[in-house]
């Protein structure tokens, strides 16, 4: 792989969740944001609020953005050109979400180059009753990600990806056989196991009472954590539709346009 101050960065670049308590400067967020804004999009449908509040902070980051996928703001620039959105509030997100994800992923990039750390937390759509009353969000302002950010103090390894034959498939998408399944699973477990990653977190998901155990904190790894995810959580897809409703969000079909 070719080495570059860019290439470089990306390819350290670790979660952080432990951070020192120095606030960054206002020239330092200008930055990041300025960087998260010059992103590609395809509306600018992307939009960030900030809390310095470390003491309310997930982890206490100096810093929590949260990334909100905007719908509201592209309405207004329309409105003021005498358009109404046709496009269904399905259609709109597929886009904003993009625009919110790609921003975001430019934030945390810039922040690398500052010395700074970065972690996303992926609970901000469930907690959008609480984020919408504490920044007055309009209705179709979907806080997609929070974003927590600051000087690190911790510096954990690099966590370990797939290997590159289980993810570019050039020409053709190949038949998964459970060989090729296997060996990518390993590299991840051996990965995250060599870095003692979840004995170190003391974290392993609880399973249902009728579900025997296996694993223990040795044997416990990343494979099997992420399955458990997915083979547990986020059954219920009414859950969702609840969140995107409350922000006025209309997906379900015969309610896409207001
Ligand atoms: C959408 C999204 C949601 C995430 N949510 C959480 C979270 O709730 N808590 C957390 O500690 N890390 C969270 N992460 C960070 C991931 O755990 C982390 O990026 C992944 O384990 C790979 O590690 P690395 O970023 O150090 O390479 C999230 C990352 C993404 C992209």
């Amino acid at each position: 792989m070719i080495g570059n101050p860019v290439t470089d960065a990306l390819m350290s670049r670790k979660s952080i969740r432990k951070y020192r308590v120095e606030q960054p400067s206002d020239e330092e967020v200008d930055t990041v944001v300025r960087a998260g804004q010059q992103a590609p999009f395809a509306m600018q449908m992307g939009s960030v609020l900030l809390s310095r509040d470390s003491v309310r902070n997930v982890f206490r980051a100096p810093l929590q953005f949260v990334i909100c996928a905007d719908v509201h703001r592209m309405e207004k620039v329309m409105e003021r050109r005498g358009w109404k959105r046709a496009a269904s509030d399905l259609y709109t997100l597929l886009f904003a979400v993009q625009d919110a994800a790609y921003m975001a992923q430019n934030m945390v990039t810039a922040a690398e180059s500052l010395g700074m750390g970065s972690c996303y937390i992926g609970a901000a759509p469930f907690m959008a009753g609480r984020i919408r009353g504490e920044y007055n969000l309009p209705d179709r302002v979907l806080p997609l990600v929070i974003l927590t950010m600051g000087y690190p103090a911790e510096d954990p390894p690099v966590r370990p990806r797939y290997p590159m034959e289980f993810h570019l498939f050039e020409d053709s998408y190949p038949e998964m056989g459970d060989d090729a399944v296997d060996r990518a699973m390993n590299v991840m477990d051996e990965g995250y196991l060599d870095q003692d990653y979840y004995r170190r977190a003391n974290y392993m998901i609880q399973l249902p009472k009728d579900m025997e155990e296996k694993y223990d904190l040795d044997s416990y790894s990343w494979s099997e954590h992420i399955s458990r995810k997915l083979g547990l959580w986020g059954r219920d897809p009414e859950e969702l539709i609840r969140v995107l409703e409350l922000c006025g969000f209309h997906i379900c079909p015969g309610n896409e346009v207001e």
